[in-house]
């Protein structure tokens, strides 16, 4: 008897739940429980695409490791009532220190892709910035979000092309120009190397197995309107109607040359904020603020382009020295908790920026993946500031960390 009472008062059932992405969902606690849920789901080829860095991948590691090896120096008994999150980023507020970064190609992780992603990122309230090999275009993007939108910019060999892009994103109500300055030639993806990966990604005997391997993926990508690079869709620069490997595209469309003269030259043609994403240095920073852009993106494309380029968290309090406040910094690379997010702050940073983040989520579980990704950044920040004893994002400081 006494067995049985045990029993009843411990058993539990959970309900078991039909819907194939809450079960998903249900099972994951963190980003990197998507990252895994994601890399099961996704064929291996689309998945390396994402995961992967530059070729021996020392400093997509060094992202995370700039992270993991600062701790904290947490304060005690601040009688903090409650934790308020909220700043702002180029003149305006934002809920959070946090903005998407622009990836390109993101319909690989979910037939959705950027229309995802700009409707999570416009729930909870943080700019989304799209890339200029994004698979759904500019107007499109503006069409699902009233939320803030970015816009970020390669330079195209054809500037006539880069122009009309910017007037596109100006007609759109797009916030922001984000200019990629570390992809003069595409870096070694050596993952991507090896299986011959194409944008858009092709299903032939090298993949077929991949494909059949992860039917779900590939029976969304079969049923869903072929992939394209949607802002160029028609033009002779290739819109990924017949598939091309990343670095032939862009090695023959891009312009190697970009210099501080184009910037002034985007400048010239962008009455609104430009932000210069890819900035790896101390000295480049002091060369933004002179040419007068508002926010440089400390950022070294996620690892995928010079491998022993610096974690950006490592840059971030260097170049807070030199600049002061007289531009904004966002921290891109490594992001992965609301914990890195106050790291990054706390050295100095205006906000974080978080891309593989949220095509983890993406590809994992859809718009409900990233929606979940960024809820949770928000509510580790949140129990992050608490355990801190930092009660508004301007009591982030360095005396917080132990930057040993
Ligand atoms: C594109 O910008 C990429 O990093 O793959």
């Amino acid at each position: 008897m006494r067995t049985v009472d045990t029993l009843r008062s411990v058993l539990r059932f959970r309900s078991i739940e039909t819907d194939p992405v809450e079960r998903r969902l249900a099972r994951a606690a963190s980003v990197e429980d998507l990252r895994r849920i994601a890399r099961r789901r996704l064929p291996g080829g689309v998945f390396d695409y994402i995961d992967g860095g530059a070729e021996d991948e020392r400093t997509l590691a060094a992202n995370r490791a700039a992270f993991a090896t600062t701790g904290f120096r947490p304060r005690v008994l601040r009688g903090l009532a409650k934790v308020d999150t909220e700043t702002a980023i180029l003149g305006r507020p934002v809920p959070y220190p946090l903005v998407l970064a622009p990836t390109g190609f993101t319909r690989i992780a979910d037939p959705e892709g950027e229309l995802a992603v700009a409707r999570a990122a416009a729930r909870a309230g943080v700019p989304y910035t799209l890339s200029t090999l994004s698979t759904r275009s500019i107007e499109e993007v503006r069409a699902v979000s009233d939320g803030r939108l970015w816009f970020q910019v390669y330079a195209w060999r054809d500037r006539g092309l880069v122009r009309e892009m910017v007037e596109r994103a100006a007609a759109a109500g797009y916030e922001a120009l984000v200019l990629t300055v570390d992809t003069a030639v595409l870096g070694r993806r050596e993952r991507d190397v090896r299986r011959g990966f194409s944008l858009p990604p092709t299903i032939g005997p090298g993949t077929l197995v991949d494909g059949v391997l992860h039917p779900g993926w590939t029976w969304a990508f079969v049923r869903s309107e072929p992939i394209r690079f949607a802002n160029v869709v028609g033009r002779e620069v290739g819109d990924g109607a017949a598939p091309v490997t990343l670095a032939d595209y862009i090695n023959t469309q891009f312009d190697p040359e970009l210099s501080w003269a184009d910037v002034d030259w985007l400048r010239s043609v962008w009455d609104g904020p430009l932000v210069l994403k890819g900035v790896q240095a101390v000295e480049d920073a002091v060369i933004a603020v002179e040419h007068g852009v508002e926010a440089v993106a400390l950022s070294n494309h996620g690892g995928r382009q010079l491998d022993g380029a610096p974690a950006a968290f490592s840059l971030v309090a260097p170049v807070a020295d030199a600049v002061g406040d007289r531009i904004e910094l966002i921290c891109d690379g490594g992001v992965r908790r609301g914990s890195d997010i106050a790291k990054a702050v706390a050295a100095g940073a205006t906000v974080a920026m978080a891309g593989r983040a949220y095509l983890y989520g993406l590809g994992a579980a859809g718009e409900r993946g990233v929606d979940r990704v960024l809820d949770w950044l928000r509510t580790d920040l949140v129990r992050t500031m608490s355990l801190l004893g930092a009660g508004t994002v301007a009591d982030l400081d360095r005396t917080l960390l132990d930057l040993r």
